[in-house]
């Protein structure tokens, strides 16, 4: 169920990074089922194809799901050009390739955090970069060209064994504080989406593994439940729609409120 109308994305094209699981599929769902086609990339070509069946047999529409490592810029230009060739532009770009595991900054080697940071923030630098020609293009027709990276909140505090991911995080924010300046005037929103918590996701199986942990988790939770991918993706959807043509670099929570609670000295519990 949507509240949107099932036709605000008709015609337009979708490049989604990330797209053969979790959070971005659920963008590339909602986007597909409101009229837009979709191209996802992630580097398991066996996942996107799963993905891109799931979608197109519950929307009706083709699929493009193309495999590619968003470190990679000539792979990144390889899934750009063969979305272009296929639905003939790109209107919205969703950088959301992600890479996380929990680990002390003393146990975290060189190439780990190199790592994560190459795939969030390298990647969305790439992917963005490659896209921008074609953005630039879609904004001359007056297309609402605009880009959304999938940020976090966990940079926000000092969240233990997320350094990577915080610092990539952050990097994110900045770039696309600095995308939104430098492009709005050519007509290319640029705008982030920090879910929090998210039930059903590879994040959350790895940051709270147990039982336990996940009830320990939403207690922090001012909403008192860890949020859907539905959620996330009708943000997005908001954000990629003419509703929101006259925002730009922004960074749209959605939480629950979880990063504002702390439970302070005196351990108070909500
Ligand atoms: N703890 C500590 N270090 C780890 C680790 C872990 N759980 N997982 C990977 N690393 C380190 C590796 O040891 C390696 O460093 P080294 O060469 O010094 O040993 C480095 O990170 C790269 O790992 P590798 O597996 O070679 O990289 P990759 O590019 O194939 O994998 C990751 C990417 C690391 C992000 C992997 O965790 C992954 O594919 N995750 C799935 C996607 C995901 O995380 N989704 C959640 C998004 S929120």
């Amino acid at each position: 169920m949507s509240i949107f109308r099932d036709d605000i994305l008709a015609g337009k094209t979708a490049l989604i990074t990330g797209g053969g699981t979790g959070i971005c599929k659920g963008i590339a769902l909602r986007f597909a089922a409101h009229g837009a086609n979709v191209a996802i990339t992630s580097r398991k070509q066996q996942n996107l194809d799963t993905a891109a069946d799931e979608i197109g047999f519950a929307t009706n529409k083709k699929i493009l799901a193309i495999a590619a490592d968003v470190r990679k810029p000539e792979e990144v230009e390889n899934v750009v050009a063969k979305t272009v060739e296929t639905f003939g532009g790109i209107d919205i770009l969703v950088s959301g390739a992600a890479g996380n595991f929990p680990v002390p900054i003393s146990q975290l080697s060189y190439n780990g955090f190199r790592t994560v940071v190459d795939i969030d923030l390298q990647g969305t630098f790439n992917v963005s970069k490659a896209c921008f020609p074609h953005l630039l293009a879609a904004a001359e027709k007056h297309r609402n060209a605009n880009v959304i990276c999938i940020s976090a909140t966990l940079q926000y505090t000092g969240i233990p064994f997320q350094s990577h991911v915080s610092a990539a995080k952050a990097g994110i924010d900045a770039f696309m504080r600095t995308m939104a300046t430098e492009w709005g005037p050519m007509g290319i929103r640029a705008n982030c989406v920090a879910p929090g918590p998210i039930g059903d996701t590879e994040g959350m199986r790895r940051l709270a593994p147990t039982p336990e942990l996940t009830e320990r988790a939403m207690k922090h939770v001012p909403l008192k439940r860890f949020g859907t991918i539905e959620e996330i993706a009708d943000a997005c959807l908001f954000l990629v729609s003419d509703a929101a043509r006259y925002t730009t670099g922004t960074i749209h929570v959605v939480d629950g409120g979880q990063w504002l609670f702390s439970p302070g000295v005196g351990g108070f519990e909500l």
